[in-house]
C-alpha cells in the first residue's frame, strides 16, 4: 500500500497519469508549471505567452483543488467578500470569477444581484459545479478587457487576483472596463508581486495616478507576505 501511495505521488508516475487522462498539451503544460522555477523568464515565455489558454488548460478543476486544499486561501476570500459587503453595494459584478470560491463567499453575505465573468470555458465549468444550485450568480464567458456590460450597469465591480496576471496593455484595458462598467466602487485584491505569471502592479498607486479616491487600502491580515499583499476600494461615485 506504502509503495503504491509514493509512487501515485511521484512526479513521472503522475505526468504519465496525465498524459493518458487529458492528452499530451495538458500534461506538457502540467509538467512545464512544475518545473523551471528557476527560470521565471523562460517559463514566462514557454507557459504564459497567452494567458487565457493558461488558466483553460490549467483548468477550473486542478485550480479548485490546490485553492480548496490552502485554508487561508478560503479564508482571504471570507475576509475579501466581508469587505465587499461592508459597502452595501446594490449589484456586483466579479471579473475574473475562476470556479467562484469569492463569489460564493459574497453570495452568502449579500442578497443582491450577482455576475461573474472569466474568459476560460473551464474555470466557468468549476464554477457551474461549485456554486449551489439556485445561485442567483450570473456566470459569462467574457474577456476582461472587453465586457459586455452598459456602462455603470454594477454598483460595485471586484477584481482577486485577475489584473495582476495580465500583460501591461491587457492590465490597462481591464482597469478602463472596470472604471466604465462600475456605478459607485471598484475593488481590488491584487498583489504587487512578479513572478512567470504575475507582473507586478500596485493596483492602489494605479488608482491615485488616475486622481481616483480610495476608501481603504492596505494588506490583507491572513496573507503572508505583508509587503506584497493588496486589497483597495476606490469610490467613483458617492451617489447612490
Ligand atoms: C488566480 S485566478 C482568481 C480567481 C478568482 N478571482 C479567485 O479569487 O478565486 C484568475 C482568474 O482570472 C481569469 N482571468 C485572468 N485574466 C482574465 C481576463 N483578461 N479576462 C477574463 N478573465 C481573466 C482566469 O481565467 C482565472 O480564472
Amino acid at each position: 500500500m506504502a509503495l503504491v501511495a509514493r509512487l501515485n505521488a511521484a512526479l513521472p508516475f503522475r505526468a504519465l497519469q496525465a498524459l493518458e487522462s487529458r492528452g499530451f498539451e495538458y500534461a506538457w503544460h502540467k509538467a512545464l508549471r512544475r518545473s523551471l522555477s528557476r527560470r521565471p523568464w523562460w517559463k514566462r515565455r514557454l507557459l504564459y505567452g497567452d494567458a487565457r489558454k493558461y488558466w483553460t488548460l490549467r483548468g477550473g478543476d486542478d485550480y479548485f483543488r490546490e485553492q480548496e486544499g490552502q485554508h487561508a486561501r478560503r479564508l482571504r476570500a471570507a475576509w475579501v467578500a466581508e469587505r465587499v459587503a461592508s459597502y452595501q453595494p446594490e449589484s456586483i459584478l466579479e471579473v475574473g470569477c475562476g470556479y467562484g470560491r469569492l463569489l460564493f463567499e459574497i453570495q452568502s453575505r449579500v442578497g443582491v444581484p450577482l455576475a461573474g465573468i472569466d474568459f476560460s470555458a473551464s474555470q466557468l465549468t468549476a464554477a457551474r459545479r461549485f456554486l449551489p444550485a439556485g445561485s442567483q450568480a450570473a456566470l459569462v464567458l467574457a474577456r476582461g478587457e472587453r465586457l459586455p456590460f452598459a456602462d455603470r450597469s454594477f454598483d460595485m465591480v471586484v477584481t482577486s487576483a485577475v489584473i495582476l496576471h495580465n500583460p501591461l496593455p491587457a492590465a490597462e484595458a481591464i482597469r478602463r472596463e472596470v472604471l466604465r462598467v462600475a456605478r459607485r466602487f471598484a475593488a481590488h485584491n491584487e498583489e504587487t508581486d512578479e513572478t512567470y505569471n504575475r507582473y507586478g502592479y500596485d493596483t492602489a498607486a494605479w488608482y491615485e495616478s488616475q486622481g481616483i479616491a480610495l476608501a481603504e487600502s492596505g494588506p490583507i491580515p491572513m496573507d503572508l507576505d505583508q509587503r506584497t499583499s493588496q486589497f483597495c476600494v476606490a469610490v467613483l461615485d458617492t451617489r447612490r
